[in-house]
């Protein structure tokens, strides 16, 4: 299978990469191809002609999508787009990820697939956009992820929450934490493994809640990463009103993964997903 990755230097692009080394893997991150150049992009997808075409490349920034919708919408949406029609004209498979931030976070139980979306910023719009330009391609596969964590890629930075989370602890300094958000917390390794699970599967196309099993706020995160690792937790609670973003969020993000389960692939539970990525970091039991 030949695959061609966007945005292979991100923190999911760097553990897809991993997830797929196997394969015949053209690896493009943001320098070789920028996904917003549509003819570039055509080009690319039309040399390689790829199996597969993941997506990993987004505008993250969900404060300053607030100030720059222009950006947030040409690289989540308008590009996914182009992806899309270029993946269905090659007769690619095309998956491409997406973000629980679609959700109000007005619920007390974990959205679903067929739960309806409400975006509260402007970078939630452009992901919801981004899901239904893909999902108009006749073989794409939507997997909605969130708050990551996992081994960045040799030249990245992005880390995620539980990294700083991680530090904190390990410095012995005080751990601020959002006490008013829920989530589903999840290793980037799991995602790599369930999009090669459905590709491989050849399960059905479509949009897939793909994160950890279970829910936490994330004191509980710390707590539970604090007692992995051995050490006391000194953690500074915050909502998100003191916080002052620029960007509304969702309080209640957790996600549901029957879907996926369904389609034969069981996620850990969020727990064991901090133990291996703490393992495979070199820390906590087994480190
Ligand atoms: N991280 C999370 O907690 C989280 C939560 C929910 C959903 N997601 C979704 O998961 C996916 C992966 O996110 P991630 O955490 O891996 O993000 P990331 O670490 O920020 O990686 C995104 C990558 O996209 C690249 N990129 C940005 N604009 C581009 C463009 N115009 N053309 C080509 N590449 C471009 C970036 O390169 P540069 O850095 O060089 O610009 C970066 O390498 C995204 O769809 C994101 O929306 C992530």
């Amino acid at each position: 299978m030949r695959l061609l990755i966007l945005g292979s230097r991100g923190l999911l692009g760097a553990a897809i990469h991993r997830e797929f080394a196997s394969e015949e893997v053209i690896a493009a991150d943001h320098g070789a191809l920028d996904i917003t150049h549509e003819r570039a992009v055509v080009a690319t997808v039309s040399e390689v002609r790829p199996d597969l075409i993941l997506n990993c490349a987004a505008y993250n920034n969900v404060d300053g999508a607030e100030e720059d919708p222009v950006t947030a919408l040409t690289v989540n949406a308008f590009a996914v787009r182009a992806i899309a029609r270029a993946a269905a004209e090659a007769g690619a498979t095309f998956v491409h990820y997406s973000s629980d931030f679609v959700f109000d976070g007005e619920t007390d139980r974990p959205y679903t697939e067929e739960d309806a979306p409400n975006p509260l910023s402007v970078y939630a719009a452009s992901k919801l956009l981004g899901d239904w330009f893909a999902l108009a391609s006749p073989r794409a596969y939507v997997l909605r992820v969130e708050s990551l964590f996992g081994k960045p890629g040799p030249a990245s930075t992005r880390r995620g929450s539980l990294a700083a989370i991680v530090d904190g602890i390990l410095e012995g300094a005080e751990v601020p934490v959002f006490v008013d958000r829920t989530v589903s917390p999840t290793h980037t390794a799991d995602i790599g493994r369930a999009t090669a699970h459905l590709v491989r599967s050849h399960a059905p196309p479509g949009l897939y809640h793909c994160v950890s099993t279970g829910l936490a706020t994330w004191p509980e995160i710390a707590e539970y990463t604090a007692h992995v690792l051995g050490k006391p937790l000194r953690h500074r609670p915050m909502t998100l009103a003191d916080a002052r973003l620029r960007a509304r969020r969702p309080r209640y993000c957790a996600l549901s993964n029957a879907k996926l389960a369904a389609a034969g692939h069981i996620m850990p539970r969020w727990q064991d997903a901090i133990e291996e990525y703490l393992r495979g970091s070199g820390l906590g039991a087994g480190g």
